[in-house]
């Protein structure tokens, strides 16, 4: 018969590229202390039904803190019959404890063991990642209250629209950002529930304390339905849509940084830890990182799609088609982690230049004012609209800006212009008009500060 974990009904050899193909340990080394930990909490429970003894689940709890200890100090030799983290671990748990190794795996199967070892270490990671995001809600709050006073065009279709505050627009990143860490927080709370005690599929003939072992793992439930437990990945299509929406702010932000960042337009200078130069042009100083964030967004959709085409379509149960399930996240995981930390540094670090910001508000920017200025003494909306459009027309075939019109030019537009409306062309009084909730005055921006720092000491 084979060697093999699973050999008593093989007797040919499997070959070797299949033994290559269908290996994963490769990969799923990496939740080498997640497996560690599941097992010890099942030997505990196997103990609690008497179906060891306590002596045993003592000598497996122990001899499985030393396979821990041999990842943790990088000397767990990896043999060619390790399949994968499970095989790998029983084999060397094994070589500490003798046979009583292998009473470890009773009435469990690796289909409900993989899972649990896959949610624990979802749910460490991502625990990892909403730290990094908070990091980064947070460099960007820093930001935003040193700079208010700051301000700066704003866009629609990227051409100017109306005059902002700086603060405004990083503070419009943060609230992005912490949508993210609200859903990550909601994704993570879901997955942390326990599918051990399922068995291969039908569940656990020992009537194993699951609660117990939930506890042990520090997971907030059971899974209440054993074929469910096995074949259920949603929470990795959860994690993998999480990092694509997070991705997806990402590069929206270093898209802008981009742009503000081109000689056009000389809003922000990335620091010089975050860009490179080029290897013909002396000049040159690109924005890398932006740009790879924005290249690496592209790379976690593309796990998400690929994850979904895997997922889709699979038989009750577990395949062995969802060990796909693992490189996707680890992928994403580790992207994001990457991606997270160097936006922050990208944030912290920015050179802001607020002169450029000023030269590039233009009178024009304010024909919206011009037109609220009308409302303001009673003429319908619609058509202030009208003669503030008209206005900007007559500036432009003058080939000058609308606060050079003078009052008889408005007066002929209108009987309601008086001498105040000169007072319209100013950009800081245009943004202080703003000053409903969630708008760019000066107090509102403030009160978003506010909030966001209550919510990030949370
Ligand atoms: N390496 C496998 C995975 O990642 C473990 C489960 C294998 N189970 C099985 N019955 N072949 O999914």
């Amino acid at each position: 018969t084979s060697a093999k974990l699973w050999g008593g009904r093989f007797t040919g050899a499997v070959d070797p590229l299949m033994d290559a193909f269908n290996a994963s340990i490769h990969f799923d080394k990496r939740m080498y202390e997640a497996d560690i930990r599941g097992s010890q909490a099942y030997a505990k429970a196997l103990a609690k039904r008497g179906i060891i003894t306590e002596q045993e689940s003592t000598t497996l709890v122990t001899g499985l803190e030393k396979v821990l200890d041999e990842w943790r100090n990088n000397t767990f030799e990896i043999k060619p019959a390790d399949e994968d983290i499970h095989t790998a671990n029983e084999r060397r748990l094994g070589e500490y404890v003798g046979s009583v190794a292998g009473k470890l795996h009773t009435g469990r199967s690796r289909n409900d063991q993989v899972a649990t070892d896959l949610r624990i270490w979802t749910r460490d990671e991502t625990r990892k990642l909403l730290g990094h995001l908070k990091q980064l809600i947070g460099a960007f709050v820093e930001r935003a209250e040193k700079e208010v006073d700051v301000l700066m065009p704003g866009y629609t279709h990227l051409q100017r629209a109306q005059p902002i505050r700086w603060s405004h627009w990083l503070l419009s990143y943060a609230w992005s950002l912490q949508a993210d860490a609200l859903r990550l927080s909601q994704i993570i709370d879901r997955l942390n529930v326990l599918p051990l005690g399922s068995g291969a599929l039908a569940g656990n003939p020992f009537n194993i304390d699951r609660e117990f072992v939930a506890q042990e793992l520090g997971f907030n439930g059971v899974i209440q339905n054993s074929l469910y437990g096995v074949s259920d990945r949603d929470f990795v299509a959860e994690v993998l849509f999480w990092a694509s929406v997070t991705m997806v702010h990402i590069s929206r932000l270093s898209e802008d940084l981009i742009i503000y960042s081109s000689g056009e337009f000389g809003f922000v200078t990335l620091a010089d830890a975050y860009s490179t130069g080029s290897s013909l042009m002396p000049q040159k100083k690109n924005p890398d990182s932006c740009e790879l964030l924005r290249g690496k967004s592209g790379r976690v959709f593309g796990q998400l799609s690929g994850f979904l085409m895997t997922y889709k379509g699979l038989p009750s149960t577990y395949n062995k088609d969802l060990q796909e399930d693992k490189e996707p996240l680890f992928d994403a995981v580790e992207t994001l982690a990457g991606s997270l930390q160097i936006t922050a540094g990208v944030i912290s670090t920015l050179k802001i230049h607020p002169e450029k910001m000023q030269q590039n508000l233009s009178i024009d920017m304010l024909a919206t004012d011009l037109a609220e200025y009308l409302v303001r003494k009673g003429v319908p909306f619609r058509e202030t609209h009208h003669i503030a459009g008209a206005a900007v027309r007559i500036a432009e075939e003058r080939n000058t800006t609308m606060s050079n019109l003078s009052l008889s030019d408005f007066k002929q537009l209108h009987v309601a212009f008086e001498e105040d409306v000169s007072a319209v062309w100013d950009f800081e009084k245009s943004i202080e008009n703003r000053s409903s909730l969630g708008g760019t005055s000066r107090a509102t921006v403030v009160a978003q500060i506010e909030k966001l720092r209550n919510w990030l000491l949370e």
